[in-house]
């Protein structure tokens, strides 16, 4: 038989907000060293950032970046970063167990958002230290002229003020591997402190709490409960972070309906703003960032955290803290391009809570763009559904019906084999359906009917573009001298009276553009 996804009248969900196509940099591994950052690299421009990695990060599309942690920010001192580079200090990150030379911070960064057109969302640190760092921060970088930290960013040649507008308040403050973790209680109370003296200093922020590191710390949904009840009146966003990967999946079916996870994570995390919100009978909605996202399975980490820990105990361990080593240096395959694809359709299905989203992260670590070292950047498979949604998913995204045979899953039960979201951006008078296979067996034949979008004329109904992520060994994946093996493909994607025919293949996902 054949699947339906149907747009109905009323099913239009919200306004997209640019922010959701959001990414992440952090200080770890090569993702600012070697990543963004390479003076000596051929392309590097006169701030030392790679001008073929930066053409890169704006065909992602890539809004808003998240920085510079992470792990990382919980003992960082963002004064190290700035000031001119041959007198930063040298120190010893603890997050990532490398060494830190400062060559960029926060200046720098801001210099490098300038040139990608993105957004800087940028983090403080609340293990190390707290509220006054987090003042002086502030004040230094979107500070008028005329106070001493404002004028000190204007010696370091930024006159104008940064104006960032979205903090986050620390970083996976819950995890016990977080410098300076905290109970759901001290957090509370120290976010609240925060966030309040920030929107004293500066009216307009958009603050951001730490929710739980992922749904599977025992105090997920309370720690959330407890945070912003607590300081509900400062807070604006509360984050959710949420990896994917087959081997933490019960099978290849259950890891391809991912999703299924994020959207019960996305209610649950809504529920607790909810209850926040009616317990001060508040006049504002506390939003998700969902801003840590995507697949992550190199447990490189863990394998040389547990040596250290190992040779602990023995004597002290004089390890060494290299520079910018590769770390989290995930290679994707064809299956990880559908179940991120298939995360970007359950963001977008949930837009009207979740008002910001970060993949993490951009480039070398965990990342859809890989650098080589005084060599070319590629594309990851993962790189092509986020570039595509976010260069196209514009204006008002609308959830489907969607009728299509069922998949077993041991963890989910049984899931829709198909997902889908239709966005439809009446200024341009153009739309975008998102589509995916999460069947790991078989295709199906698809009808998807756009008749009822508002606006959307049939008698002028034209498909632009329809491509394919798909390739029959789901472990396919493209590498630096095979950068092109898995890229979409043309689909072969038929019209009449408003709808839309094609056959997608098990484990597939795809875009048609339309106007
Ligand atoms: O993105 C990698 C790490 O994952 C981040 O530093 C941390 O916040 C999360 O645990």
């Amino acid at each position: 038989g054949t699947s339906t996804i149907t747009v109905q009248k009323n099913s239009a969900i919200a306004d997209i907000p640019p922010r959701i196509f959001g990414s992440f940099v952090e200080h770890l591994g090569r993702c600012v060293y070697g990543g963004i950052y390479e003076p000596s690299h051929p392309t590097a421009d006169e701030n030392g950032f790679r001008q073929d990695v930066i053409n890169l990060v704006k065909e992602l599309g890539v809004t808003c970046v998240r920085y510079p942690g992470g792990n990382f920010v919980s003992a960082y001192n963002w004064e190290d970063g700035t000031g001119p580079r041959g007198q930063r200090p040298i120190r010893r990150d603890l997050a990532w167990h490398s060494t830190e030379t400062n060559e960029v911070g926060i200046d720098d960064f801001y210099r490098w958002s300038k040139k990608t057109g993105t957004e800087i969302m940028l983090a403080v640190n609340m293990g190390t230290r707290g509220l006054k760092a987090a003042l002086e921060e502030l004040e230094y970088v979107n500070g008028a002229p005329g106070t001493e930290l404002a004028d000190r960013r204007v010696r370091n040649g930024i006159t104008e003020p940064m104006d960032i507008k979205m903090w986050c308040i620390g970083n996976e403050m819950d995890g016990p591997w977080q410098v300076g973790h905290m109970s759901p209680d001290e957090y509370a109370a120290a976010v609240d402190r925060v966030a309040h003296a920030m929107k004293l200093a500066e009216s307009g922020l958009e603050l951001v709490a730490c929710g739980s590191s992922s749904a599977h710390m025992p105090t997920f949904g309370s720690w959330e409960r407890s945070v912003l009840t607590k300081a509900y009146d400062n807070l604006d966003f509360v984050s959710c972070h949420a990896y994917y990967y087959e081997r933490g999946a019960k099978s290849l079916q259950d890891y391809l309906a991912s999703s299924q996870d994020m959207q019960t994570f996305i209610s649950t995390v809504a529920a607790c703003a909810d209850e926040a919100k009616n317990a001060h009978t508040g006049d504002h909605d506390i939003a998700l960032s969902f801003d840590e996202w995507g697949v992550w399975y190199s447990d490189v980490w863990n394998q040389q955290e547990a040596e250290w820990k190992a040779q602990s105990g023995k004597d002290l361990h004089h390890e060494s803290w290299p520079k910018a080593p590769r770390l989290l240096e995930d290679i994707y395959n064809a299956a990880d391009a559908v179940v991120e694809g298939s995360l970007m359709i359950t963001l977008l299905k949930h837009c009207d809570r979740v008002r910001s989203a970060s993949r993490a992260q951009l480039v070398n670590v965990i990342a859809p763009i890989m650098a080589e070292k005084n060599g070319p950047a590629w594309r990851q498979t993962v790189f092509y559904p986020f570039a595509e949604a976010a260069q196209h998913a514009h204006g008002i995204a609308y959830s489907p019906v969607i009728d299509s045979p069922n998949v077993e899953t041991e963890s989910f039960g049984l899931v829709n084999a198909l997902d889908s979201v239709i966005t439809w951006d009446e200024t341009n008078h153009s739309g975008l359906l998102l589509m995916v296979n999460r069947d790991a067996s078989d295709a199906h034949k698809v009808t998807a009917s756009l008749s009822q979008l508002p606006y959307f004329d049939i008698s002028d109904f034209h498909i632009d573009k329809a491509i394919i992520l798909h390739d029959d060994n789901p472990y396919q994946r493209n590498s630096a001298d095979d950068p092109t093996a898995v890229t979409p493909q043309e689909l072969h994607a038929t019209i009449d009276n408003g709808s839309v025919h094609c056959t997608l293949p098990a484990i597939s996902w795809a875009a048609v553009e339309f106007h």
